[in-house]
């Protein structure tokens, strides 16, 4: 048990590795915060909350109340009582009032770590065991019990946040506003990391300087979003990758969220995640309860590199599931860049025959093959065989594809129903929408509402036909629009804005249906690229793909921004054609397959038709990922150079958990006049071993050195002397 309590105080600790996280239940009964940061011995930090400055001491001057609540550090802030700052929990009671005031009631610590009702969240395993503190919190005058979850992980610098509110009274009444998490910093100069996008530039890291009043990043769109990932980091303001304190705070949920840093009056600095409150409600009738979804909070004390390997550690261990939770990803070929909508089973087949000649193991069959779907104007939720295109159907096809020693993979967007298709002559009011408005079409579609049992039985009773009627062993699940005239045709009117949050789960349900049903397919998520890279996906899916834009340069950014929290195990990540569909630029077949072989890796591109040269170099491709697959599944990632902050090269390493080796890659990204060799130092290593690069293997180096002093890499050159742009190295160090 990693979980205190000290009953003189009402203090509780929670210990997570080298971690600390305090509370105190006041007088009163409202829980503060007391201190986040690295352990320490001392059980009682309490006179950290100045109880005794007067006038802020209810108990025994209750003259000014209001700046009492407005000043005290609460775990779980309400509305309406006098703390001005953004509140975590917000109601509309039977009267039409907004006020609540949560109070200490009881508290239970345990081994382990509850499941949240349909909703997916960390867990604990053998090897990674966790404590679980839960706080009952209770509104008397509202009978409200709103019960808070933390759960400190033993080895990892990991605390989980929930909560879980029951409406104890006769009345029914509204949640307004619920957020899972809330920490009061007792500081204001912090920095706030975030990561922020757009199709097909997912994820750019953006640093700024928290200031006086609210910055926050968000989502409204139904998904996590292109535009704002629900990751938030606060640092020192000189944190950098490898020191400074940083608080690093990840949301387990892939609809609307809200990040937001507040400083306050006090120069203090208070932090809210959560679903977000724009136009969220939930009714709550007598003895209902409703569970937010999990934060993710990570503590590190050295700097921002830190925080992501313990974000990688957790998600590849205690996140992502499955069978593939472990194993090397089969190297699959994808004809989305190679076909477009525009293919046939004779197509098809002509791509896997050459595909498995050189080493490639899985053909995916992407968008197209359904319906009489030739552009993206039809036929989503028409789960059936467009039989133009696949003639002799779909068993044929993955029979064809099997007998060439390949695996086969098929692609479904099934939250979605294009105005154009069976489904919608025969189900209309199965599209999320408002009764009497115009429906606003997005990529040509409307999404459906997955609030209803009825819709997600039918759609999954489709996708069940054509998994079982052939040997399916991959689907790559996409979502490729955002919501819009959130309505739907049975909630009542009092349910209808629990839409949003219904429809998340209800794509929650749909996904564990089909992975606990289908327990060796492997699943990626997908949405119009990287729109749903976050934690809540990862539990059901062990990779998702990064982004649309395939060009290795481009990346170098997307990569390195989801690497902040996201295990690059996780990156979907494909060796494309050029010139790049997306930016039109040409870079080395080589570099293309070492930005891939950072990810899940494989092939986007028609490989009947690439140079012959390309074509040839598959094969030692594929045996240098598979060379160094393990190692960047299982090993410590290092991020060495920042695109964002100098775009003419990057790096980055992944070294063995026992130090034994490490993989080192390095991208010359623009050839620069008149320049000599790049110093890079090495991160990572035991400093007392020696190493060798694995081509000089009498050329021993200490890691002291490698890390202190660092190598030179010299300038580069493309080919026969073509271009110095785009180049890239790979060096495998090995400890002697
Ligand atoms: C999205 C995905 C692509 C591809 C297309 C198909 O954009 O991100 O990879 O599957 O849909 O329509």
């Amino acid at each position: 048990m990693n979980i205190f309590y000290n009953e003189k105080d009402k203090a509780f600790k929670l210990r997570a590795n080298n971690t600390d996280y305090m509370m105190k239940v006041c007088e009163e009964g409202y829980l503060a915060h007391v201190y986040y940061g690295n352990k320490v011995p001392d059980e009682d930090l309490t006179y950290l909350l100045r109880l005794d400055e007067s006038p802020f001491t209810p108990a025994t001057n209750d003259r000014d109340r209001a700046s009492f609540m407005d000043t005290l550090p609460f775990e779980y802030p309400c509305f309406g009582l006098g703390d001005y700052r953004e509140s975590a929990f917000k109601i509309m009671d039977a009267d039409g009032m907004s006020t609540s005031d949560l109070r200490y009631v009881s508290h239970k610590m345990y081994e382990g770590k509850p499941k949240l009702e349909g909703l997916p969240a960390t867990f604990a395993t053998e090897e990674s065991g966790c404590s679980t503190l839960e706080i009952t919190m209770y509104d008397k005058y509202a009978d409200i019990e709103v019960v808070l979850i933390y759960t400190a992980f033993d080895k990892l610098d990991v605390i989980t946040r929930s909560a879980v509110i029951t409406n104890k009274s006769e009345k029914p009444f509204k949640i307004t506003r619920a957020l899972s998490a809330c920490v009061d910093f007792d500081t204001d100069k912090m920095d706030m990391i975030t990561l922020n996008g757009s199709w097909a530039r997912e994820r750019a890291v953006e640093r700024c300087r928290l200031h006086h009043g609210k910055q926050l990043v968000d989502s409204c769109r139904g998904e996590s979003s292109h535009q704002n990932n629900p990751f938030v980091a606060l640092c020192d303001n000189n944190a950098d990758e490898d020191k400074g304190e940083v608080f690093g705070f990840n949301f387990v949920y892939s609809g609307n969220f809200y990040a937001q840093a507040e400083v306050t009056q006090h120069k203090k600095t208070r932090f809210l995640m959560g679903i977000n409150p724009l136009d969220f409600e939930w009714l709550l009738e007598k003895g209902e309860s409703f569970t937010c979804p999990e934060v993710v909070m990570v503590h590190s004390d050295e700097g921002i590199g830190k925080m992501s390997r313990t974000f990688h550690d957790l998600y590849r261990n205690n996140l992502i599931r499955g069978e593939y939770k472990d194993k090397r990803r089969p190297i699959l070929i994808n004809n989305w860049e190679a076909t477009y909508f525009n293919f046939d089973t004779d197509k098809l087949i002509d791509i896997a025959k050459e595909a498995s000649k050189l080493g490639i193991e899985m053909l995916v069959m992407d968008d197209g093959w359904f319906g009489h779907r030739d552009s993206d104007n039809s036929s989503l939720g028409d789960w059936f065989v467009y039989e133009k295109k696949l003639m002799g159907g779909l068993k044929y096809l993955v029979d064809e594809v099997n007998k060439l020693g390949m695996k086969f993979g098929i692609w479904f967007e099934p939250e979605m129903i294009s105005p154009d298709s069976e489904l919608y002559k025969a189900h209309p009011d199965w599209a999320i929408q408002i009764k009497g408005r115009p429906l606003t079409l997005c990529r040509e579609q409307y999404v459906l509402d997955y609030s209803r049992k009825e819709v997600r039985d039918y759609v999954y009773g489709m996708m069940k036909k054509i998994l079982d009627s052939a040997n399916i062993e991959y689907i790559k699940w996409d979502m490729n629009r955002q919501l819009t005239e959130v309505g739907s045709a049975t909630l009542p009117a009092e349910r209808q804005r629990e839409l949003w949050h219904r429809y998340v789960l209800g794509v929650y349900d749909l996904m564990d249906r089909l992975t606990t049903d289908y327990p060796h397919i492997l699943l990626e998520n997908c949405s119009g690229g990287g729109a749903r890279f976050d934690p809540g996906m990862l539990y059901y899916s062990p990779q998702i793909w990064c982004s649309d834009d395939t060009d290795a340069i481009e990346r170098l950014k997307i990569q390195h921004g989801t690497s902040m929290c996201y295990p690059c195990s996780a990156m979907g990540a494909h060796v494309s054609d050029c010139p790049n569909h997306t930016v039109g630029r040409n870079t080395p077949f080589k570099t293309r397959g070492h930005v891939a072989m950072v990810g899940t890796f494989g092939y986007e591109l028609d490989v009947t038709r690439i140079p012959q040269e390309d074509r040839d170099a598959i094969p030692a491709q594929i045996e240098e990922f598979n060379k160094f697959n393990k190692l960047v599944r299982t090993g410590d990632h290092y991020r060495i150079g920042n695109m964002f902050e100098d775009n003419t090269w990057d790096a980055w390493e992944f070294v063995a958990k026992d130090k034994s080796e490490a993989l080192f890659e390095f991208v010359q990204v623009l050839g620069r006049p008149n320049e000599r060799s790049r110093r890079i130092k090495l991160k990572g290593l035991e400093a007392d071993a020696y190493y060798y690069e694995e081509n000089e293997p009498d050329k021993k180096i200490s890691g002291a050195a490698l890390m202190n002093a660092g190598i030179n890499i010299a300038k580069m050159w493309n080919g026969d002397g073509l271009y110095g742009d785009f180049c890239s190295k790979i060096l495998h160090f090995i400890k002697v």
